[in-house]
């Protein structure tokens, strides 16, 4: 099969956990850049990579990089491009998202237009057509500049992938399922030790969570824009990636996940979405308030995303929510806490400096992971048949 370069978008800070993923599925990465890392692979990776990735937006097929200061120069190099590899005469295509860091062309409407006519022209003399149908199957493409040079690919996954399709009702300010995967990759919990989600909203920590308990591939029930280019990815390579999928689902996984919001309203969104994406049985939602938090257990882990203040009137309550997530991990025994946020005085509110902690960019908005380490638990003893 034919190898190409595929392109995973995340979110910037995340990069070493997508690559690690990649990694773990087995291709080889040419690439890791700010926000995205880049692989080699075949049909079969474009079928992978969308139904088995966790922690990326999209797949991209690279069809090439170009340096163009001048629109003349992105026209005249955008028509060298071997666009007739991918799309046939009947596709559909056209330049969906333009971005521009550093760069001298920056106007996304102007790149949209100027490559989607080079496209054409490039076309026409290939296939000999003055005039294209465009009734096909869809070809987005996307394009990256960054100081002047232009990665440009095409769109294999169609609606981004954090869409896992099990999300039908959210709560406000939610996090996306591919940032809230990443950030629990981040942390050393396994499906044995208790995890707690004491702000969980719409229920996405709890859900990847059980869902990573469950080896449950993420794409396992959506559909994928590039399933249609049959003339590319012959349909064996999902159905492959469909049974791969099957295969390493452990159906009966036993989990000890909880997720608590202090309303009620919410937590019905939450279960809603546990039942859809089929991990209902492997979590506990509870309308709890944060500072009744408590658990006999210990080593357990919390992981969260609380209030932020997005609302000027929430703002003024930040302080006191902060200061009862403090006590509440106090009292638990041997816990590590994870909290995503961009409240800039959430260490001094808690009251304990973070051990580490992590900028990571959601969207535009800047936010800290701050990692409060617990001890780890003590070697279990082999039992007697064990040894
Ligand atoms: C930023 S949202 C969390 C979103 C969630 N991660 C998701 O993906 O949907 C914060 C949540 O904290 C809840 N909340 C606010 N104050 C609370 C409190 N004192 N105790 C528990 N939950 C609270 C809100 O109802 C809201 O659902």
């Amino acid at each position: 099969m034919e190898r190409w370069e595929l392109i995973a978008p995340c979110h910037f800070g995340l990069e070493a956990v997508l690559k690690k993923e990649i990694l773990d599925l087995g291709y080889e990465i040419s690439k890791v850049e700010d926000g995205k890392v880049t692989f080699w692979g075949d049909a079969q990776a474009i079928a992978d990579a969308n139904i088995f990735l966790r922690t990326t937006e999209r797949i991209l097929l690279k069809v090439g990089e170009v340096k163009a200061e001048t629109f003349e120069e992105l026209f005249e190099k955008t028509r060298e491009l071997p666009w007739e590899r991918y799309i046939p005469k009947d596709g559909k295509f056209w330049v969906t998202k333009a971005n521009s860091v550093k760069s001298k062309l920056f106007s996304p409407s102007d790149i949209q237009s100027i490559m989607k006519k080079a496209m054409v022209e490039r076309l026409k003399s290939v296939y000999h057509m003055d005039w294209f149908p465009e009734d096909g199957e869809s070809f987005p493409v996307r394009v990256a500049f960054m100081k002047d040079v232009a990665v440009i690919g095409i769109d294999t996954s169609g609606v981004s992938l954090h869409k896992r399709g099990y999300r039908q009702m959210t709560a406000r300010a939610p996090i996306t399922e591919t940032l809230a995967a990443a950030l629990l990759m981040l942390t050393p919990w396994k499906s044995d030790r208790i995890l707690v989600d004491p702000f969980c909203g719409s229920g996405t920590f709890p859900i990847e969570a059980a869902m990573m308990a469950a080896n449950m591939a993420p794409g396992r029930n959506r559909s994928f824009l590039s399933e249609n280019w049959k003339h590319l990815i012959p349909r064996k390579c999902w159905y492959n990636a469909v049974e791969e999928a099957d295969d390493i689902l452990i159906r009966d996984c036993r989990t000890d996940i909880q997720g608590y919001d202090i309303d009620g309203a919410v937590l019905k969104a939450a279960r809603s979405n546990a039942r859809m994406a089929g991990v209902e049985q492997m979590i506990h939602f509870q309308e709890r308030e944060i500072r009744d938090l408590s658990s006999s257990k210990s080593y357990g882990f919390l992981i969260m995303n609380p209030p932020y203040g997005e609302r000027l009137e929430e703002k003024k309550a930040l302080p006191q929510i902060y200061q009862q997530i403090g006590e509440s991990f106090r009292r638990l025994d041997k816990w590590s806490m994870y909290v995503i946020t961009s409240y800039e005085h959430a260490e001094r509110e808690i009251g304990r400096k973070a051990d580490k902690n992590r900028k990571i960019y959601n969207g535009m908005l800047k936010t800290y992971f701050y990692q409060f380490l617990g001890p780890k638990p003590p070697r279990r003893k082999m039992t007697e048949g064990e040894r």
